[in-house]
């Protein structure tokens, strides 16, 4: 935990609504936003949440097939978000690990609405990428280090709790495969192993907050796949400049009718890939998302 302990930015408490402004929901007028993604100086900023992975086979958290149901049930827990609570998995990791097993083992593909990601990413009109997710799969498809903010971590490393030995990848997904949970390997330490993704009470990673200012230089907004239920990441869009607009293309609309903030909502209520898949049309993009996508499947 070396790296964490200069983190100034101790989130103590993840969970929250998200502070809703009087607003309405605005009928999808998309040609308003793709006539924006075609104009010249385009700086998009995406917030991604576990919605865009779920076609690449791995559960969301909140719907009714999502993660915390099935640990519900599974695990006859009442309150399955203590699965991700730092001081519950210090007490007890075996849980955690049931889950984090099957990130560590399979090998997911990045999904089409990754794919548009990494079109943006090529075409120099992604400013930043602020993701939730831990799957790893906006890294994969290709974005770099500097465009896409693991908001809540990643699985790629992780770290011994007691002596803050680093663990690669590899070394995790060897220990995980015949143990419930991983300790160091140090002979007179054997304290607990936790990958590098953010659990509810540790703080998030510097690199968010070095990047919150592109948020205000972005002329677009487009927030996928997220129910916006978790701060502090919810409160992060609020550093757009109030005019910016904001396209949310998700199968419910996370804001109820609400409104982030006075800029333009546009909502594309669909599954993500059948949204990206329309506005990719609209773009004349299809073959060169087409394209990136072949390159996984
Ligand atoms: P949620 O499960 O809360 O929200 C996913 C949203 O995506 C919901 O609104 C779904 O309806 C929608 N959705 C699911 N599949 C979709 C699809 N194929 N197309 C379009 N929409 C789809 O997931 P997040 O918002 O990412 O944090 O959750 C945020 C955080 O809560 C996670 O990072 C995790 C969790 O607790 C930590 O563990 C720290
Ligand atoms: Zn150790």
């Amino acid at each position: 935990m070396a790296e964490r302990s200069n983190d100034v930015y101790d989130v103590s408490n993840l969970i929250g609504e998200i502070n809703n402004l009087e607003g309405t929901s605005v009928a999808p007028d998309l040609n308003d936003i793709i006539e924006l993604i075609r104009s010249e100086d385009v700086k998009i900023i995406t917030f991604t949440g576990a919605g865009i992975s779920t076609s690449a086979g791995i559960p969301d958290f909140r719907s009714e097939n999502g993660l915390y149901n099935i640990i519900k049930s599974k695990f006859d827990m009442p309150n399955p978000e203590l699965i991700f609570d730092f001081d519950y998995f210090k007490k007890d990791p075996k849980l955690f690990y049931c889950i984090a097993k099957q990130f560590i083992e399979v090998e997911y593909l990045p999904t089409k609405t990754h794919c548009f990601l990494k079109l943006l990413h090529n075409k120099k009109l992604l400013l930043r990428n602020f993701t939730q997710n831990v799957d790893g799969l906006d890294s994969k498809v290709g974005l770099s280090n500097k465009v896409n903010i693991e908001c809540h971590g990643h699985f790629k490393t992780g770290h011994c709790l007691s002596c803050s030995k680093k663990y690669s990848y590899e070394e995790m997904k060897a220990e995980i495969s015949n143990h419930d949970y991983i300790t160091c390997n140090i002979e007179n330490c054997r304290g607990l192993v936790k990958p590098d993704i953010v659990l509810f009470g540790e703080s998030l990673p510097k690199t968010v907050f070095e990047n919150l200012s592109k948020i205000s230089e972005a002329n677009l907004i487009i927030i996928m796949g997220s129910s916006l239920r978790v701060m502090p990441f919810n409160q992060f869009i609020n550093f757009a400049k109030k005019e910016t607009p904001y396209l949310i293309i998700n199968n419910e609309d996370p804001l109820g009718g609400m409104a982030l903030y006075s800029g333009k909502k546009y909502l594309l209520q669909l599954p993500c890939d059948e949204g990206i898949k329309k506005i990719c049309e609209l773009l004349n993009w299809t073959s060169e998302l087409e394209e990136i996508y072949s390159q996984f499947h």
